[in-house]
């Protein structure tokens, strides 16, 4: 418990706070859906913290939902680099893009190129109105890098934004996506870091697969 305790207090050293805190999840392939031969994979999710509790909200037909309906750990990777978000939102990161750690008997996959993550435990699941909501608990946490973080920036923010919005956009056609996109785009252009501005030309590539005036 007083462990527990403890473990609460990192997490905001760690950049999680109360709220939604929009992390890396990677997770070990335990399911045949992909048809290649990836060990791990890493998808954008939102960790949700209300009234003392964690939990994830995860929505059918990803790799992260797959795995973590088996899964009992996973890592939380905390980062700024909006490539490594737009990379992971729409593609498949090579395994070489990862590392492991031996945690309890269990292989857990971590990202290389993140400045922290945090190890959590899934310790109940329930399948609730179209959607799985995972309890997790926070039991481990590694620094990678120096790097503190940053003031908020309106560009990289807005990377995140279109990444969100696109999904959407992928599974609904709805057009309101894209006149989201569209003035996040001009945030990027404005606010933008240059990598973030990498992560536009990403971001292109995946939309002209669509027919928009994006
Ligand atoms: C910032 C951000 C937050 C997201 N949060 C969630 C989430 O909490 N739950 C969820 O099911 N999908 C979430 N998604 C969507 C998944 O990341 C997206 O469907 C992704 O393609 C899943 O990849 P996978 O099939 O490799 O797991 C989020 C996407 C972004 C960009």
């Amino acid at each position: 418990m007083k462990e527990t305790a403890k473990n609460l207090e990192l997490m905001s050293q760690f950049g999680i706070h109360e709220g939604i805190s929009e992390i890396i999840a990677a997770t070990r392939n335990v399911s045949e859906k992909k048809e290649d031969t990836c060990l791990f994979n890493a998808a954008p999710i939102g960790i949700i913290w209300k009234n003392d509790k964690m939990f994830l909200r995860l929505f059918p037909g990803t790799q992260t939902y797959e795995n973590l309906m088996r899964e009992e750990y996973f890592t939380a990777n905390v980062t700024t680099d909006s490539v490594l978000y737009v990379n992971s939102t729409f593609y498949d990161l090579d395994d070489s893009e990862f590392s492991t750690l031996d945690f309890s008997g269990t292989i857990v996959p971590a990202l290389k190129g993140t400045d922290r993550y945090v190890v959590f435990r899934c310790v109940n699941r329930l399948l609730a109105q179209g959607s799985m909501i995972i309890d997790i608990e926070p039991v481990g946490f590694k620094i990678q890098t120096e790097n503190v973080g940053f003031l908020p920036n309106r560009g990289f923010y807005s990377v995140i934004e279109i990444c969100v919005h696109l999904t959407r956009y992928e599974k609904t056609k709805d057009p309101a996506y894209i006149e989201l996109i569209k003035h996040h785009w001009s945030l990027v252009q404005r606010c933008g870091r240059k990598r973030d501005k990498e992560a536009l030309s990403i971001l292109k590539r995946r939309l002209s697969g669509f027919d928009t005036d994006c």
